[in-house]
């Protein structure tokens, strides 16, 4: 499978634990005046207080919702993947103008739903027409990175679809019960250090009143989750109540932030996130802060840059991102191979989110030890790290879908 290898990926990374400076993480319940937070009550206006932080030091501004947002139905098949799922196909317009800017979403619901069901949300690398070989499924017209089969000079051709079925499992999910919503990243930003130029923080700077740098990359990508969200919230068929929010390394920052500004997705899943997703950024173990910040300046805001020497000085850390789930149901998962994104990390992000979580009398991680490999830990938080390389499989699907089970209560088959 083809995945993104960046200038930094070649830069000298610390791999040794022995070598990882001591580091105090700042604790998410104290507050400006020094006091600790000790009810769920008190944490609403924390957890504000930390999301701005994040906005500032890291992530920029997240506008809300465009004026004249309009949802068309591209088209409709009842008879999608052998008769056992309805495929849609909407474009979310980011105006009243037909000619604004615009995402695809790309939906499948289970043929048999009785009643509305639960969804899996979540952004894809390379086009809608990646996810599955769906022959139905409208490719899309813009910049799309070089590497994939079927993707020449920036343009996806025919032979993209299907690149990443493995990555969706969407024939498991249907038979699960499940729907998948998803869309192109770069319908909202092209992945690039330039792509802010063509994306919608320059296309919507107007009606979203904000200038490009005030917010990111991975901001604008989050952003668009909540239109998919909102487009969701319109749909008949799917219970917008019970919508997982997925993503996968830089699309897992961005489901993060996603989720951590919107507390309409009920349950968020970030795989193999890493560096700025749900591993520490203090510890210097795989990716740090300044390597990303090199290799991909667009992700973050310019403020984030001045942590690249020292990130003990920001004011946060990524478990106090992870924290801003709560009481969410909330999965954090890792691989073996995948050491560029700090697994340990990852898992200590999870941990230390834990006490938002007590507030709300929920367990949180509910372990001491990061787990063996392929054994998945906890309950509204969970972690596992599975065997093998950066990727989202089948094996982290079949424990995202038995958290959504769980947590659910069973989706209506
Ligand atoms: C690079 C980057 C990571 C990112 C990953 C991905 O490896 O350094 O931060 O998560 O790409 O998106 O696949």
């Amino acid at each position: 499978n083809f995945c993104f290898l960046p200038a930094s990926a070649q830069m000298p990374a610390n791999y040794d634990e022995d070598k990882i400076k001591p580091y105090q993480l700042p604790d998410p319940l104290r507050m400006e005046n020094g006091k600790t937070v000790t009810s769920s009550k008190q944490w609403e206006k924390q957890r504000i207080a930390i999301l701005n932080l994040f906005k500032t030091h890291v992530y920029g501004a997240m506008p809300g919702k465009v004026a004249g947002l309009t949802f068309r139905t591209l088209s409709v098949d009842s008879m999608a993947l052998d008769g056992k799922a309805i495929r849609k196909q909407i474009a979310v317009i980011f105006g009243k103008d037909a000619n604004s800017p615009k995402m695809e979403v790309l939906l499948y619901l289970p043929v048999e739903a009785k009643s509305p069901v639960p969804v899996f949300a979540g952004l894809n690398f390379y086009g809608n027409q990646t996810v599955h070989t769906d022959p139905g499924i409208n490719l899309p017209t813009g910049w799309i990175a070089n590497g994939p089969t079927g993707v020449e000079n920036n343009i996806a051709n025919v032979a993209s679809r299907g690149f990443q079925t493995e990555r969706w499992q969407l024939e498991e999910l249907i038979s699960r019960g499940y729907g998948l919503a998803t869309a192109y990243y770069g319908d909202l930003e092209p992945d690039h250090a330039e792509g802010w130029k063509t994306g919608i923080r320059t296309t919507l700077a107007k009606s979203l009143g904000l200038q490009a740098q005030e917010w990111s990359a991975i901001g604008a990508w989050a952003w668009g989750l909540s239109r998919m969200m909102d487009y969701l919230e319109t749909e008949p068929l799917v219970n917008a109540r019970q919508v997982a929010l997925t993503g996968h390394s830089r699309l897992g920052k961005a489901a993060l932030w996603a989720a951590a500004n919107d507390t309409r997705f009920a349950i968020v899943i970030s795989n193999n996130s890493g560096e700025g997703g749900a591993a520490l950024a203090r510890r210097n173990y795989g990716e740090t802060v300044e390597v990303i910040n090199t290799s991909f300046p667009h992700w973050f805001v310019a403020k984030f840059k001045e942590y690249n020497k020292d990130p003990n000085q920001l004011p946060v850390d990524q478990h106090m991102l992870l924290a801003l789930m709560a009481p969410r149901p909330l999965y954090v998962a890792s691989a073996v191979e995948d050491q560029w994104a700090d697994p340990k990390g990852e898992f200590l992000g999870a941990k230390h989110a834990e006490p938002v979580y007590q507030l709300f009398n929920k367990k949180g991680l509910g372990v001491v030890q990061m787990p063996d490999v392929n054994q998945p830990v906890g309950d509204v938080v969970a972690y596992h790290i599975r065997s093998g390389k950066h990727d989202i499989n089948a094996y982290d699907w079949q424990q995202y879908l038995n958290f959504a089970d769980r947590h659910f209560n069973n989706p209506a088959k």
